[in-house]
């Protein structure tokens, strides 16, 4: 399909699914309370947060983003065949490499789609629909699916109150479509500021400053753990969370009071009142589900508009704000404006359609298998039956 009415008809890049995903295992105030020297109302009262999720033996950052995104196919009504990119925004990868998102592209039957992690921490799914819809835009894809995918439990040091105690795993996902209807992503800010690299971060194999910095080495931080410096990580995010969304308006030419709803990045209660009362607006701006979730990192964002979506407080012809901040440090801000996606209505025709893609994921699994045993077939016939191979330079 192509969606250009002529060569300069403009593309919009809109969301046109979302979905989520979050472990069964509830980890409870009460419970870390056996675990670190804290208390529920120390986290409730300086957090907000009251419960987090916590990854069974089954699950891993690519299962549950695998999940979402299975659920983004299905308010999107769209056959996995029909993606042509998927990002998965990560600080919990599977692996250094393959990527995530090679994983999740495989389980879904995803045969036509590039597939890459991006690396931004809390920011990172901002910045994943960014770049989904730059490429939308630049008529180079048709569909992208984002996904922010975690598994921060398992870098957590569980010694550490004042980490541990914030973080909880979960993914969410959306479908990014080009249209030829204006509105969807309409503006985006991101930025990076890599001093900030003392003060959040999960060192990994190619950690120069583990071995050689005495502040690393100092701080006792180690290999696959997380580390921060939770009082400047705070006003680094106040800061930034005003600056930014004011930024990304003023690109749309739009201003505060045309906004309905901000998801923000769910680090901190205290953080998005801060942020609010900088803005002077009402609290009640931002989404907050964070006393359920704690932070899931890159999946927070998807995770709460997924929950927005189903409490009905996105409407059509909205314009709603993202906006995330971590590591990096990073952050990011986006202005979108809702176009009246809605999941299909049920009947036949969705009912094929749903059980097509079930068969798409069904068949992926299998090919897996049979892959692998076509190579090693291969190889065994390759080592043991003399079969002539052809020399590159022959005829
Ligand atoms: N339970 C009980 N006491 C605690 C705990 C705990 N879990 N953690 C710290 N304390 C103590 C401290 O030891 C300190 O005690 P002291 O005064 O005797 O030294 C006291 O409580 C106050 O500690 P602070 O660190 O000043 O507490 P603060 O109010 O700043 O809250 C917190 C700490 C919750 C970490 C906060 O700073 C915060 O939320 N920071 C932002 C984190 C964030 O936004 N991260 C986002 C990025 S994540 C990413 O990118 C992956």
């Amino acid at each position: 399909m192509d969606i250009r009415n002529g060569p300069s008809a403009a593309i919009y890049a809109h969301i046109v699914g979302w979905g989520m995903a979050v472990p069964d295992g509830v980890l409870s105030n009460a419970d870390l309370e056996a675990i670190v020297e804290t208390s529920d109302e120390w986290i409730r009262t300086r957090t907000g947060i009251r419960e987090r999720r916590i990854a069974g033996e089954r699950d891993s950052t690519a299962s549950l983003g695998l999940r979402a995104a299975q659920r983004a196919l299905d308010v999107a009504d769209l056959h996995p065949t029909e993606i042509d990119l998927i990002i998965v925004a990560t600080s919990t990868p599977e692996n250094i490499f393959p990527s995530t998102a090679s994983l999740i592209q495989h389980w879904l039957g995803a045969t036509k789609a590039g597939a890459f992690d991006l690396s931004a921490a809390c920011s990172g799914f901002v910045y994943g629909v960014e770049m989904a819809a730059q490429a939308i835009r630049a008529g180079g894809i048709q569909t992208a699916v984002i996904i922010g995918a975690e598994t921060m439990t398992r870098v957590l040091d569980w010694q550490d109150r004042g980490t541990c105690i914030l973080f909880g795993d979960g993914a969410g996902a959306v479908v990014l479509r080009a249209s030829p209807t204006p509105g969807g992503v309409l503006s985006s800010v991101l930025r990076s500021d890599g001093s900030g690299s003392d003060l959040l971060g999960i060192p990994t194999v190619g950690s120069e400053d583990l071995r050689h910095s005495d502040f690393h080495v100092q701080n006792g931080h180690r290999l696959g753990k997380m580390f921060m410096n939770g009082g400047e990580v705070f006003k680094f995010a106040t800061r930034v969370i005003g600056e930014s969304i004011t930024q990304a308006l003023d690109k749309a030419g739009l201003t505060l009071t045309d906004v309905s709803l901000i998801v923000p990045h769910q680090a901190n209660l205290r953080i998005i009142q801060a942020a609010a009362r900088a803005l002077k607006v009402d609290s009640d701006l931002f989404v907050s589900n964070l006393d359920r979730y704690g932070n899931t990192s890159a999946a927070s964002i998807p995770i709460a508009l997924c929950e927005a979506i189903e409490q009905g407080r996105v409407k059509d012809d909205q314009h709603i704000v993202f906006v995330g901040f971590g590591g990096g440090l990073t952050w990011a801000a986006m202005v979108i404006k809702w176009t009246g996606a809605r999941p299909p209505e049920p009947g036949a025709s969705t009912l094929i359609k749903q059980q097509r893609r079930q068969a798409s994921y069904l068949w992926a699994r299998w090919q897996t298998q049979l892959r692998r045993l076509n190579r090693r077939i291969s190889d065994f016939l390759a080592r043991f039956l003399p079969i002539q191979r052809q020399k590159p330079d022959q005829d």
